[in-house]
C-alpha cells in the first residue's frame, strides 16, 4: 500500500529555527548557569529571569521537551549537556560559540542567499573569504573549545603514534594540533596561519604549555613554502574555503612535499 504523502518533513525543516531559537534564548537568559548548583523551583526561576510564571513555565517546558532541562514536579534542573556546555564561566562553556550561529543566520550570506547563488560563478578568480561567519570576541574561546573537541575526537580515531611532525595548514587557534600533540607525546606540530591568527594560536598553545612542541608560523600555504620535514599534513575545515582548482593544486603540492608513507588528513 502506498502511504499518502505528508508535509511532516517539510514542516520539521521549516520550524527547525524555533528549536535553535529556544537554545539561543536559554543561553542569553543564562538559565543553565542559574541551575548550575542544582534544581530550582518554577517560582524561583521565573522571578530570577523576571518572567510571568505562565510564560516561564511554557518556556521551561519547551526546554525540557528539547532535552535541555529536566523537570521533577515543579522544579527544573540542567540536562547533562546543558550542565557541561552551557554553564558560563566553566572551562567547557560553548554558549558564545553556539549563539554565533544566530548572528550568522542574520548575515548577508543568508539574507542574500538566492541572489548570491545566482551571481556566483565557478572557476573565475578566487572569491574573497567571507569573514561574516568568522568567530569574533567571546565567540573565539568557544570556537576554540569546539575545535579542541573535534581534535580530541580525531585523535581517538587516527593513530599518529608513528608520526613525528605535523603540518597544520590553516590551523586557526591551533586546537587540532593541541589535541593531537596531547594524545601523542612524541608528535610535534607546526601551525601555518595568517598574521592576525598567529598571536591568537600562540596564546592558546602557551596556555596548554605546548610551546616546546607546537610552533605557530605566519605564512600563506597556498603560495608559500610548506613546512619542512613533516610526515603528516592536516587540512581541517580548509578545503571548503577554496575552489576545486586551487584545492587540486594544493593537494598536489602536499603530495610532492610529503615523504613516502606520509599522511594527509582531511577533516571537517
Ligand atoms: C575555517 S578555519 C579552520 C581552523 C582550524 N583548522 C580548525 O579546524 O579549527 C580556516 C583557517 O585557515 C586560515 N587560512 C585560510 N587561508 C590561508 C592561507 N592561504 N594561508 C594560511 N592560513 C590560511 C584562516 O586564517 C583560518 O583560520
Amino acid at each position: 500500500m502506498i502511504e499518502p504523502s505528508s508535509p511532516v518533513k517539510l514542516l520539521e525543516l521549516a520550524t527547525a529555527f524555533q528549536r535553535s531559537k529556544v537554545l539561543f534564548e536559554m543561553i542569553r537568559l543564562d538559565l543553565a548557569t542559574l541551575l548550575a548548583q542544582g534544581p530550582r523551583s518554577l517560582d524561583d526561576v521565573g522571578s530570577s529571569v523576571g518572567a510571568d510564571l505562565v510564560a516561564a513555565e511554557r518556556f521551561l517546558d519547551t526546554c525540557v521537551a528539547l532535552g535541555l532541562l529536566v523537570r521533577d514536579g515543579s522544579s527544573f534542573r540542567n540536562a547533562p549537556d546543558s550542565q557541561r556546555f552551557l554553564v558560563r564561566g566553566t572551562p567547557a562553556f560553548l554558549g558564545d560559540a553556539l549563539t554565533r550561529y544566530d548572528r550568522v543566520s542574520q548575515s548577508t550570506a543568508w539574507t542574500e542567499f538566492a541572489q548570491r547563488l545566482r551571481s556566483w560563478r565557478a572557476g573565475s578568480t578566487e572569491s574573497p573569504i567571507s569573514l561574516e561567519g568568522a568567530p569574533r570576541d567571546a565567540e573565539f574561546d568557544g570556537q576554540h573549545r569546539l575545535s579542541l573537541l573535534a581534535g580530541e575526537a580525531l585523535a581517538r580515531v587516527l593513530d599518529l603514534s608513528a608520526k613525528r611532525r605535523l603540518a597544520d595548514l590553516g590551523g586557526g587557534t591551533g586546537a587540532m594540533s593541541i589535541a593531537l600533540c596531547e594524545r601523542h607525546p612524541d608528535l610535534k606540530a607546526i601551525v601555518v596561519e595568517s598574521a592576525e591568527m598567529v598571536p591568537v594560536a600562540s596564546a592558546y598553545v602557551r596556555e596548554r604549555r605546548l610551546l616546546d612542541r607546537i610552533g605557530v608560523r605566519e605564512g600563506d600555504f597556498m603560495s608559500g613554502p610548506l613546512p619542512a620535514d613533516c610526515d603528516v599534513v592536516l587540512l581541517a575545515n580548509v578545503l571548503s574555503l577554496f575552489s576545486v582548482e586551487s584545492n587540486r593544486t594544493l593537494i598536489g603540492r602536499i603530495f610532492e612535499h610529503l615523504p613516502a608513507g606520509g599522511t594527509l588528513v582531511l577533516s571537517g
